[in-house]
């Protein structure tokens, strides 16, 4: 079983990557990150990601973990947030197979944040169920029990007074309305206790940039289940990816 692959993070505004050593969870080159092209079309994201895997040494063969901001059902993408809509329903794995020469396995950018963390993060060893949250433009989510990934969780859509919370309490919402700490957290509480309520987890882990902030935020929320920050910042997606392509993959 090969222990690196390639670890890509698809965003809005960037594309991220880096080689991964898959046991550890360590990364084994720079994280390079490119712009996403206007646009976000299938197309021009495919050649940025043959691009960036061309700069990154020792890379020739490696299988390749992408993760993207939409549903992942077997490789398609069957959403589209901040990215052109000609992803949806598209067979994406395909996709990057024939752009980069090599097996691909595309997953859900929370989840791929979820299991960085199962593996090698705050989730390592934790029994039962551990709902992970990222908070940034949107909010994304993921559903790890006993360690493993219960994919496509979309419960940053919750809907709480008639609306979608994403729009209310995703980081983008504290920025856009210019909420203070104590302002965005009486949102954020709201958003937590519905999950409380619905699931009773037995952790809540915040990731997210803003997640490195966890000081301001996190201990202003009254939850009956512990919350703490992710351990993997901004390679949480990188790593999840490879783990997903290298458990995928046999040679
Ligand atoms: C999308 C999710 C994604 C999350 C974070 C949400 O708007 O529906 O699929 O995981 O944003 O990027």
């Amino acid at each position: 079983m090969a222990k690196r692959a390639i670890g890509i993070d698809i965003g809005g505004t960037g594309i991220k990557g880096a080689l991964v050593d898959v046991k550890s969870g360590k990364l084994l080159s720079e994280r390079l990150r490119y712009a996403t092209p206007d646009g976000g079309t299938p197309k021009d994201i495919a050649h940025t990601l043959r691009d960036l895997i061309a700069h990154l040494p020792k890379a020739e063969g490696l299988p390749v973990g992408i993760c993207f901001p939409a549903v992942v059902k077997a490789g398609v993408t069957k959403s589209a947030a901040n990215v052109s809509s000609e992803w949806i329903n598209l067979d994406a794995d395909r996709l990057f197979e024939k752009e980069l020469k090599r097996t691909v396995h595309v997953l859900n950018d929370a989840d791929a944040a979820g299991l960085a963390e199962a593996k090698y993060g705050a989730a390592k060893n934790v029994q039962g169920l551990v709902l992970m949250t990222t908070l940034g433009t949107g909010i994304g989510t993921a559903l790890i029990y006993n360690g493993k990934l219960i994919p496509n969780a979309e419960l940053g859509h919750l809907e709480i007074d008639g609306i979608d919370y994403e729009s209310k309490a995703a980081y983008s919402a504290k920025e856009r309305d210019e909420l203070s700490w104590e302002q965005w957290a009486k949102r954020l509480q709201k958003y937590y206790s519905k999950l409380e309520a619905y699931l009773t987890p037995d952790l809540f882990i915040v990731g997210g940039g803003v997640s490195k902030e966890h000081e301001m935020f996190l201990p202003l929320l009254k939850l009956k289940t512990k919350i703490v920050p992710a351990t993997n910042r901004n390679s949480a997606g990188i790593l999840g990816a490879a783990y997903w392509a290298k458990k995928h993959t046999t040679d």
